[in-house]
């Protein structure tokens, strides 16, 4: 208890990032609704952080007051506040109607071949290798193809697409130290100059707005309505940076979670149409984002706590997803949980955009591995991403074929 009384996001105890659950756990019993030292709060009961989900009035994604001490008039201020995620109707209407019409499970659908070949290629360069890295080898190998395709980035172009968004979502962190903003701010600006030659060369030969995400978002509604330059170049930005560090974490804890729970790897392996429902297990068990963050807009109240307006509050998704209250043995790993209706792409008018293409993602990628790799172990300690916003590792060392 003595540890929940000094618990603060923004100085979390080095054993959090290792296992945050029996924080999460001892929050959720003993004060799901709690006040931090900086005035805002920090939520973990699942039935509240959907009621802040559904209430969009009460509750605001506009970051602009938020950000402006964290981030003063910097590029990273620029890009929080104007990306869809970061703001309210009706710049966040616009912005997601151009963009869902490009995701949809029918429009994934169509990239499925692309990316079974993707990880086949993967898995071939493997197969030779006694030992990879599941992250730098695999995992973090997908989604940047993936995404990149999305956008049409030439092959060639993507290597930075990683570390750049790694940097730009790393500033969301509740806590950062001056150099690594600086370090943030640069890696925007690098990307910012890339994307405005993308898209002056994509003006000039458009792409099939159907297949092509920058047409669709350059061309804008048929009714006329248009993005910006500032808000095509940020939301630009926001997409590629959304589907990276999420999707490879949520490729990296599946395998991960498969070690430690060994008798549910042989369930999926013994059943591999298990993965549709193993993929939502990995999503809740494990999720790849852990917190989202509201302000409310007026005085409210949340679990019988009296919220005044103009809070920032965190909602932890991490712990919503382990909560007895809705889940049966939230603790434990059930790669057939059913129903599971997990919060690890929110709810409401925010919930993830690119939800279909992650589990599309996931689903190949692990189903490929382990018919390729099925008695796949660790060779070495696997090294944790160390944030909390985000949960994953930035390596697994992995032996394929144990003797
Ligand atoms: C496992 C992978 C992923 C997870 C766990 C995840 C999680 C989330 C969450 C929790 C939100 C809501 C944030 C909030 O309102 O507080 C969100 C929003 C969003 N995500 Fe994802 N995401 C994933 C993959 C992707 C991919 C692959 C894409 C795009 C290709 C994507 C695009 C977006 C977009 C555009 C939004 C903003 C939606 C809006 O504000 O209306 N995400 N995501």
């Amino acid at each position: 208890m003595q540890a929940l009384k000094s618990f603060d996001l923004r100085e979390l105890p080095a054993d959090f990032y290792e296992d945050p659950y029996p924080y999460y756990a001892a929050l959720r019993e003993h004060e799901p609704v709690r006040p931090m030292p900086d005035g805002s709060f920090l939520l973990t009961r699942y039935a509240d952080i959907q009621a802040v989900y559904k209430d969009t009035k009460t509750f605001s994604s506009d970051k602009k007051i938020e950000f402006k001490p964290r981030y003063g008039d910097s590029l990273l201020y620029q890009h929080h506040t104007t990306s869809l995620v970061f703001n309210d109707p009706p710049l966040h209407t616009r912005v997601r109607r151009l963009i869902m019409g490009g995701l949809t499970p029918a429009a994934m659908a169509e990239t499925e071949p692309g990316l079974v070949t993707l990880v086949g290629d993967l898995l071939d360069r493997m197969e030779h290798k006694q030992d990879v890295d599941l992250i730098t080898d695999f995992a973090s190998a997908i989604p940047v193809e993936i995404i990149g395709n999305l956008l049409g980035v030439p092959h060639h172009e993507r290597e930075p697409l990683r570390a750049w968004s790694l940097a730009i979502l790393g500033a969301l962190e509740p806590s950062i130290t001056p150099e690594f903003f600086d370090y943030a701010n640069r890696s925007l600006s690098d990307f910012l100059d890339y994307l405005k030659v993308l898209v002056a060369e994509r003006r000039l030969y458009p792409g099939d707005p159907h297949k092509d995400m920058l047409t669709r978002l350059i061309q804008g509604e048929a009714d006329g309505e248009k993005l910006t330059e500032q808000e095509l170049l940020q939301n630009c930005v926001f997409l590629l940076n959304a589907g990276h560090e999420t999707t490879t974490n949520l490729i990296g804890n599946g395998l991960y979670a498969l070690l430690e729970w060994p008798q549910e790897k042989q369930r999926l392996l013994a059943t591999p149409a298990l993965i549709h429902t193993a993929i939502e297990e990995f999503l809740r068990f494990e999720s790849s984002n852990q917190l989202g963050n509201r302000i409310t807009t007026a005085a409210t109240v949340i679990g019988g706590v009296e919220i005044p307006a103009g809070s920032r509050i965190s909602v932890c998704i991490g712990a919503a997803n382990r909560d007895s209250a809705h889940f049966p043995d939230p603790d434990t790993l059930d790669i057939s949980r059913s129903p599971n209706r997990h919060l690890a792409f929110a709810s409401g008018i925010h919930q993830c955009a690119g939800m279909f293409l992650a589990r599309l993602e996931a689903r190949v990628a692990i189903a490929a591995f382990l018919a390729r790799f099925p008695h796949y172990t660790l060779a070495g300690k696997a090294v944790r991403g160390g944030r909390a916003r985000f949960r994953g590792f930035l390596s697994i060392p992995c032996r394929l074929k144990p003797d």
